[in-house]
């Protein structure tokens, strides 16, 4: 079974279509890099995977369910733009929480493990606001990976993150990989992106213009890819 299945997906907002027919698979176990330029549909698309918003057209599933559906919802692990934090929690508090919806036995021990990993263990009783900008990207995606969720739905993990928390994001995500989980991660570092994927998936004002492996000039020269969108930019 496919983890995502995207079929013929159009999205509307207004008259505008921020995604256009779009259809594409992710085999289980995949890293997907999503590019495209700014307004090309990448935050759309995540948000429709994770059953926060829904296609005018067509029909998205999540290992065979329906992503707003309980169901669908149990596998994804979302982390969009904002950073799902509670501000009135601590960070060890949010985490803890985060453990506990994911039933999570020995979620206390589970959280040390997670600050630990990414190295909050010190501010651990902060509360996010409090945080930089970059840490409260690690909080936040701490967050997401605590629970194991079969299926990551990234939106830009690796803005504001300086290169030793990158590479520190990097090694997390493929632990998740290896672990299983199927990742899906927009980006606009294209070399980090490249370094780090199996498969790309590049959107052009809404349209699917690549969907497969991610080739071998892809790394060498990541810019290359967007001639794919047919400009020279
Ligand atoms: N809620 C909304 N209402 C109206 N238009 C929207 C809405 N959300 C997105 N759009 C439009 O849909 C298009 C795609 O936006 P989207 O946020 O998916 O792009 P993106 O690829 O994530 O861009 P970026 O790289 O800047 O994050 C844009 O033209 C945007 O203006
Ligand atoms: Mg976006």
């Amino acid at each position: 079974m496919m983890a995502v299945d995207a079929r013929r997906v159009t999205r509307y907002f207004g008259v505008y279509a921020a995604l256009r027919q779009a259809s594409f698979q992710i085999p289980p176990g995949a890293c997907m890099a999503l590019l495209g330029r700014n307004g090309a549909g990448k935050t759309t698309l995540i948000r429709l995977l994770a059953g926060l918003n829904v296609p005018s057209e067509g029909a998205v599933t999540v290992f065979g369910a329906d992503p707003t559906h309980a169901e669908g919802r149990r596998s994804i692990g979302f982390l969009g733009h904002g950073s799902g934090l509670y501000d009135e929690l601590s960070a060890e508090e949010n985490l803890l929480l985060a453990a506990r919806v994911a039933r999570l036995p020995d979620a206390a021990a589970k959280v040390r493990e997670w600050l630990r990993r990414v190295q909050l263990e010190r501010v651990a009783h902060n509360r996010p606001h409090e945080y930089s900008r970059g840490m409260r990207q690690r909080l936040a995606l701490a967050r997401v990976l605590i629970g194991g969720p079969r299926l990551l739905l990234l939106d830009e993990p690796l803005t504001a993150l300086d290169d030793r928390a990158t590479a520190m994001v990097r090694g997390l995500l493929q632990e998740a990989i290896a672990d299983g989980a199927t990742l899906l991660m927009s980006t606009h570092h294209l070399s980090e992106g490249m370094q780090l994927a199996s498969h790309v998936l590049l959107l052009d004002r809404g349209a699917v213009v690549y969907c497969g492996e991610r080739t071998h000039a892809m790394l060498t020269d990541p810019a290359s890819v967007y001639a794919l969108c047919g400009d020279k930019a």
